[in-house]
């Protein structure tokens, strides 16, 4: 089997910092950016740079990952316009998100709102696949359903219609939200349905999980989001690279580049927001976090940060 490992796109976690210091760890083989959301125009450039900095290294990580920028939205002209403008940017592949559970996203008619029409999906996905240059991948990211997971056949047919190249499912409905588990036993019959690859999501938080996921799902793609957070090392850890190092020796390193990315004020609460999910595995980092949480000068963080890592 040629097992491949995506990184799962997450709003507000999964950004450019985040994928590089990651993708640097290795195991990876794919990544996908947060949402962009497309209403009825066209994003301007600075938009697509903001989103997928990696637009300037041949839509790659430093560490060589290809990266695909994923769009949701309702209307599929002007997504195809945005998905062209990304493609004239040089983006490796285009992935369109059908799953987002947020209410303000589903009021504007997009994300997982459209599990409710395959044939919206099928639109989407044809309009988009038309616009883009032929060899520029358009894939898609679908939940089991809005409320019930009996769509997910006709919706990965839809995807699979409309020339999604492989189609990525995390198995909950949207009425599931992120409650466990996830409902892994779908894949296989919607992969008795459709040609193209399944990209398996949800709930892989160790190796056990991913052994357990491969035996129901039997899939090469699997994409791996909250879990990348708790355990930078699993996508490694589960290709049998093992080379585990302690997380907290890339936590100053994650600081410095989020203030390059952003600022000292974006560092402090992305370094905060990692050193929550960290804890959850390990009593030392929840010490460190029990102890930084409430400092909210930057300055102040770092300096406690720093004191309490070199005294480990
Ligand atoms: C904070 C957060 C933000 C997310 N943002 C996105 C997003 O921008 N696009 C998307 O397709 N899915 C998004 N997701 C869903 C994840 O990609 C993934 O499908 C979900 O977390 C299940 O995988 P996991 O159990 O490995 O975390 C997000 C999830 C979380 C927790």
């Amino acid at each position: 089997m040629k097992l491949k490992l995506h990184l799962a796109p997450m709003e507000g976690v999964t950004d450019f910092v985040m994928r590089d210091l990651l993708t640097k760890i290795g195991g990876i083989d794919h990544c996908v950016t947060e949402f962009l959301r497309v209403t009825n125009q066209l994003l301007p450039e600075s938009v697509f740079y903001k989103n997928c900095p990696e637009l300037l290294t041949q839509s790659k990580t430093k560490a060589g990952t290809p990266v695909f920028l994923q769009l949701l939205g309702g209307q599929a002209e002007p997504l195809a316009e945005n998905a062209a403008r990304a493609a004239s940017l040089g983006v490796a592949g285009i992935d369109l998100n059908f799953g987002c559970p947020a209410k303000t996203v589903n009021r504007h008619d997009g994300g997982a709102t459209l599990l409710k029409s395959s044939d919206r999906i099928f639109n989407i996905v044809a309009t988009v696949r038309k616009n883009v240059p032929p060899n520029i991948p358009v894939t898609a990211k679908i939940r089991l359903g809005f409320d019930t997971p009996s769509v997910c056949i006709e919706n990965a047919q839809a995807a699979e219609a409309g020339g999604a190249q492989w189609l990525t499912v995390h198995c909950r409905t949207k009425t599931d939200g992120y409650k466990p588990p996830a409902y892994w036993e779908w894949i296989p019959k919607i992969k008795g349905h459709v040609k193209i690859p399944i990209v398996a999501n949800g709930e892989i938080w160790a190796i056990s999980d991913f052994k357990r996921c491969y035996e129901v799902t039997k899939c090469e793609d699997y994409m791996i989001g909250r879990g990348a957070l708790r355990d930078p090392f699993l996508f490694q850890n589960i290709k049998g690279l093992t080379q585990n190092k302690n997380p907290q020796e890339l936590l100053c390193g994650f600081y410095d580049a989020c203030v390059t990315y952003s600022s000292p004020e974006f560092a402090t609460a992305r370094t905060k927001q990692w050193l929550n999910q960290l804890r959850i595995n390990d009593e030392s980092t929840q010490n460190i976090f029990d102890q930084v949480k409430i400092l909210k000068k930057p300055i102040e963080f770092k300096q406690k940060l720093e004191q309490l890592l070199s005294h480990g």
